[in-house]
């Protein structure tokens, strides 16, 4: 209290006086920035784009900051150092500007909820909203006030260990996903205490890494990038994100963090965004090995002028900055802007009201309600891919079950990537969580391996005598939290080690058999779902998971995750993706390679875009997941067979729980469009809605399709829809439906998407 009070004062000779209430307006942050930007020192200044890396109250850190030479503070969570080190700002540097301390909060806090990609197979933005609610709510308490997620990078290559992060290969999934999380995080009013700052990240490309490799370059035209990459970006920038981070890769050339293309002219031109740019952790010193700059130096004016405001851990700026300016190759006004987004976004934050933590209330983790959400999140993103009718298991007639695998009574890898805060003991395990529920069963526990990747077998004889004396087999599989995540990709994309091995000795036990399989990417394994029974796939679900599998393999909970990517046949195949184009020659008489006979002739294979050993079109689609009930769809009606640019269609469709048990079903509107002038996707998801029906309820959903929602670009920021026919689907994934059609009567254009 006595330090907030002497830093009112201090604050009231530096700027205008306000309410700590509420966000202050817009217009006078700016005069707040302009003000005192009007009496900083240029070393001050450059300070501001400083952002460095916490290692405790350690003397050079407090000199820095007492300096004013560092604006901002990652990885720092402890609330009395973070106290500590915000006092010697406020009251010992000579302007009293507070810090902003920063995390990875990625998918959760110390609650810890599915990794973004399984949080995208709830497609419930409600339920992702809350749970970025709640990781802000407990990272704030210890100080953090800034957040580098939502990750709106669009993944379609499983190889790639961040697709774990991401909401998956959907554009409209994955920027609807993100709004919900910038929302979860800022709140309404981004200057409470218990809010977080959100920052889009990798703006731009990053997932369209060649080969899956984090940090390999991109080649993406620009008609791509603005169809595909970046309407992700552009929806959190309208949702009032308030930072963005570019990414490490280049694209056709030219790293994220001298792009002024990209961050200059698409994000603050076109978007006319005026939150905050940060680097990615030494991505301004990374120019140089990209073969982009000479030296630090000139990494630090390519940064600049590029428009990156604050310089994470490269020490590009704080090295380089003055010698640019007082050289002239940079001006004083050159960064101004820059210091300026850094300023806006602290008085946003409301640290100049409310600069400390409130060690009354720190370290707020682990409410019920936030298990609950934790939970419930995790019922909702885990996928029922197969079931030929063991589930969900009935503990009346099912009294013994063996429990195997490696990810069983994973505490730690159940947490999955981007866990830094994580308290393992604080994991439910699906082994404690079933022991629990099915109590008065008989539960046979053998792991058969030590870990996902151990390819010892001698502990395969010990699960094999436990399934064998079981009326069911439940093999929990996957990949441990490391094999996914920043710089963990792989090539190989089956179950890691000998986890098939096993699973074919389960098997040949001839016992019912469950596979569960806990991973941060979609998995290659065919072979796999073909022995299992059922194969229920949870991406890596946090804290929870135990008890949301338990009650989900028990029926307590019915399934409603979907598919937010596309799950490869083969390794080979990836990337495999629904939207893609036709082709010249599009699959079909498909012959694997098993069937073609000897000295079959070159052309008898039927000369179609398929592979011999993978066939087309991925396992499991876009969109599938099954259920303990059944649904059906009518035939979408449209209400006009033709749509003309300033009109717009509703396409109504009913949905009818079909089963004996009630259930949730996403209904997915894709559309069309048959011909252009550059040729169209197969298919692409325009919007989505989760609904839960009773047993035997139908419900009519209706959607609005808009000229915008078919435009696609043809030339920079220029967007089109051409006349011509178009079908649409309402479907439960993106393989299946009925399309109907309408004709868009005559040629528009949009200035963007
Ligand atoms: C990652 C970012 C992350 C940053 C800070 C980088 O290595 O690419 O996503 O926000 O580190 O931890």
């Amino acid at each position: 209290m006595t330090k907030n009070n002497r830093l009112t004062s201090v604050l009231a000779a530096v700027c205008c006086l306000f309410s700590a209430a509420a966000m202050r307006p817009a217009a006078e942050i700016d005069s707040c920035v302009t003000e005192l930007l009007g009496r900083m020192t240029i070393d001050e200044k450059i300070g501001q784009l400083n952002q460095l890396s916490g290692y405790g109250y350690a003397p050079e850190m407090v000199t820095q900051i007492k300096n004013g030479s560092v604006g901002s503070i990652l990885n720092e969570v402890d609330p009395e150092v973070v106290n500590r080190l915000q006092y010697e700002a406020v009251e010992n540097s000579r302007l009293g500007i507070p810090l902003i301390f920063a995390r990875d909060v990625i998918h959760g806090f110390k609650t810890i909820f599915p990794i973004p990609l399984g949080q995208a197979a709830s497609w419930n933005v409600d339920l992702v909203e809350e749970g970025a609610r709640i990781a802000a709510d407990e990272a704030s308490s210890v100080g953090i006030r800034w957040t580098f997620s939502p990750m709106v990078d669009i993944s379609r290559d499983a190889r790639w260990g961040r697709i774990a992060e991401s909401f998956g290969e959907d554009p409209v999934l994955s920027g609807a996903l993100g709004v919900a999380m910038v929302k979860g995080y800022q709140g309404d009013d981004l200057s409470r205490p218990n809010t977080m700052a959100a920052c889009a990240k990798h703006f731009a490309g990053y997932g369209a890494a060649e080969g899956g490799r984090d940090y390999n370059t991109t080649w993406i035209p620009e008609v791509q990038l603005r169809d595909t990459y970046l309407p992700p970006f552009k929806q959190a920038a309208d949702a009032g994100a308030a930072t963005f981070m570019c990414s490490f890769n280049d694209i056709n050339g030219v790293p994220s963090s001298g792009n002024r293309y990209l961050l200059r002219d698409i994000l603050r031109g076109e978007w006319g965004y005026d939150g905050l740019m940060v680097s990615d952790w030494g991505s301004i010193q990374q120019m140089i090995p990209h073969g982009y700059s000479t030296d630090l130096r000139q990494a630090a004016l390519q940064g600049v002028n590029a428009g990156v405001d604050v310089d994470m851990e490269s020490y590009a700026y704080i090295g380089h900055l003055r010698e640019l300016i007082e050289s002239g190759e940079l001006s004083e006004s050159d960064i101004d802007p820059l210091v300026a987004n850094v300023l806006r976004l602290k008085y946003r934050l409301g640290l100049f009201d409310n600069p400390y933590v409130d060690m009354a209330s720190a370290s707020r983790f682990y409410a019920p309600a936030s298990l609950d959400a934790a939970r419930r999140a995790v019922e909702e993103s885990a996928i029922l891919l197969k079931n030929d009718g063991i589930l969900p298991i009935d503990n009346d007639k099912v009294r013994k079950i063996a429990i195997v695998g490696p990810m069983a009574d994973a505490q730690h890898d159940q947490a999955g990537t981007w866990v830094f805060d994580l308290e393992k003991e604080r994991c439910v395990t699906p082994l404690a969580a079933l022991k629990e529920l099915y109590g008065g069963s008989d539960i046979r526990y053998a792991a058969g391996l030590e870990y996902t990747r151990d390819r010892k077998t001698n502990g395969f004889a010990e699960a094999v005598k436990a399934a064998a004396k079981s009326d069911v087999i439940i093999y929990f599989a996957g990949e441990e939290a490391v094999l996914s995540g920043e710089a963990h990709c792989r090539a190989d994309l089956s179950l890691p080690g000998a986890q098939s091995a096993l699973l074919r000795e389960l098997k040949a036990t001839g016992k019912p058999l469950v596979l569960v399989v806990q991973a941060g990417r979609p998995l290659a394994f065919a072979d796999d779902v073909a022995l299992a029974d059922a194969v229920v796939f949870c991406f890596h679900g946090g804290t929870m998971t135990g008890p949301a599998l338990a009650n989900l393999l028990s029926g307590k909970v019915n399934f409603s995750g979907r598919c937010p990517v596309s799950f490869p046949r083969m390794s080979g195949q990836v990337p495999v993706y629904y939207a893609g184009k036709n082709t010249g020659r599009p699959a079909s008489g498909i012959t694997l390679i098993d069937d073609i006979p000897l000295e079959a002739g070159q052309t008898s294979t039927g000369c179609t875009s398929y592979y011999l050993d993978a066939g087309a079109g991925p396992l499991f689609p876009f969109g599938y997941g099954l259920s303990y009930t059944s649904f059906t769809y009518s035939e979408p009606e449209l209400s006009a067979s033709t749509l003309s640019a300033d009109g717009s269609l509703t396409v109504k469709c009913t949905v009818t729980n079909t089963g004996s048990r009630e259930g949730s079903e996403v209904a997915q509107l894709y559309v069309r469009d048959h011909v252009g002038s550059l040729v169209r996707p197969v298919r692409e998801l325009k919007d989505f809605r989760k609904i839960t029906l009773r047993p035997g309820e139908s419900r009519q959903i209706e959607f609005t399709i808009i000229p915008s929602q078919l435009a696609f670009h043809v030339d920079g920021a220029k967007t089109v829809v051409e006349p011509g026919e178009f079908s649409v689907w309402v479907a439960p994934d993106a393989q299946s439906g009925t399309p109907v059609q309408f004709t868009f009567v005559e040629s528009s254009e949009f200035a963007s998407k």
